[in-house]
């Protein structure tokens, strides 16, 4: 079954082709950032405008590139949810349209899911069951996952997502939009020196005694340091290190403690924070002290793509097919989407 993914729910465009025996076969992405860098954060208007541009030459690259044509499609699975409702509209239409000219299935999945399963694409993929770290720019959660679909949180984040932290607390630096990677960058600079960094910052609801999380206060500690001292490179690099260092232990911490409360003995660390090196670092190492494995996704799958989206639609609907549950194809998107309870919660 050849399962094409497409992923619009932020700001980039991404499309894959996933093909349930043989794997991935091509992907390609279009990432908006620059676009939006000018502005300091996504512009959702432009976010789904450019998507329109994008999609279409991207599906055909990627057919292409996988030695296929629209025929070969046995189904399409789109982004439904979460994200920017213009963006999800734009993925949402395309695919269901496109599979009702192709008489093939449309399924709508949810993002959290592509980033939960994506380090199944790796060479070296976990087997159910797992515990999930969700590290990205909009969520922070700690889920029990025992299957495609049967997913318990665990705790999540009271405020700010670890990436959103990222983004905010670099941009309180002046590093740029998007940040995240530009902070981490800077704070293994640092690290790589061997100095110790003269500021520690507090790791809010680390004894909580839950799998809960709070970041707003790191950036709100960083604000109050920027605005103590004069801000060099190296008070930013301090900084930066010692925000990281307070992120990586909190997420460590409360991850180790999800594993030995389940009794698994593996971790998946995924979404775009995943790609933090000091993260992997902490996690592996300790988890290995306690007899656990940690997977993440490749490098090039931590950020929004359209290969998580792929293989979670194949997931699903090999699900469906084993337990005859018909395939219906409904056009709607869910700006809002609860992954366990897969309910969608009314508008504020
Ligand atoms: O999963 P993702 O692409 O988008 C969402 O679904 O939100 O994650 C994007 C987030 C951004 O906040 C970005 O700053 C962060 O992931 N990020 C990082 C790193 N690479 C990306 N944060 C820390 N260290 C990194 N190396
Ligand atoms: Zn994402």
């Amino acid at each position: 079954m050849f399962v094409l993914g497409i992923e619009t729910s932020c700001d980039d465009t991404g499309i894959a082709i996933y093909q349930t025996k043989r794997g991935l076969l091509s992907h390609a992405l279009y990432s908006q950032t620059k676009m939006h860098s000018e502005y300091g954060g996504v512009v959702p208007e432009l976010a789904s405008r450019d998507h329109i541009r994008r999609v279409l030459p991207l599906v055909k690259q990627t057919l292409a590139a996988a030695k296929l044509d629209l025929k070969d499609l046995n189904a399409i699975a789109y982004t439904q949810g979460p994200g920017l409702a213009g963006s999800l509209l734009v993925g949402s239409s395309f695919a269901v349209a496109l599979s009702f000219a192709l008489k093939i299935p449309a399924l709508g999945v949810h993002h959290l899911e592509g980033h939960l399963l994506s380090p199944l694409l790796s060479a070296t993929a976990p087997a159910f069951p797992f515990v999930a770290l969700l590290v990205s720019g909009g969520h922070t959660q700690l889920l029990k996952v025992n299957g495609v679909g049967q997913y318990k949180l665990l705790g999540e984040t009271v405020d700010d997502a670890v990436g959103e932290a990222f983004d905010k607390t670099a941009k309180l630096l002046g590093l740029g939009y998007p940040g995240g990677p530009a902070l981490s960058k800077l704070a293994d600079e640092f690290s790589k020196s061997g100095k110790a960094s003269h500021f520690k910052l507090p790791r809010p609801m680390l004894h909580s005694g839950d799998f809960n999380f709070s970041f707003s206060g790191l950036k709100t500690a960083v604000l109050s340091l920027s605005n103590k001292h004069e801000i060099t490179r190296q008070t930013q690099a301090e900084i930066a290190f010692a925000f990281q260092e307070a992120v990586v232990d909190i997420l460590t911490k409360k991850s180790l403690a999800a594993l030995i409360q389940t009794g698994f003995t593996q971790l998946v660390v995924a979404g775009g924070v995943s790609a933090n090196r000091q993260l992997r670092e902490s996690l592996s190492q300790c988890a290995k002290k306690m007899g656990a494995t940690v997977f993440y996704p490749n490098l090039e799958f931590c950020m929004d793509n359209g290969a998580m989206i792929a293989l979670a639609g194949a997931m699903r609907l090999q699900k469906s097919i084993s337990r005859n549950q018909p395939l219906v194809n409904n056009f709607t998107v869910r700006p809002r989407w609860d992954m366990e309870t897969q309910e969608t919660p009314p508008n504020k």
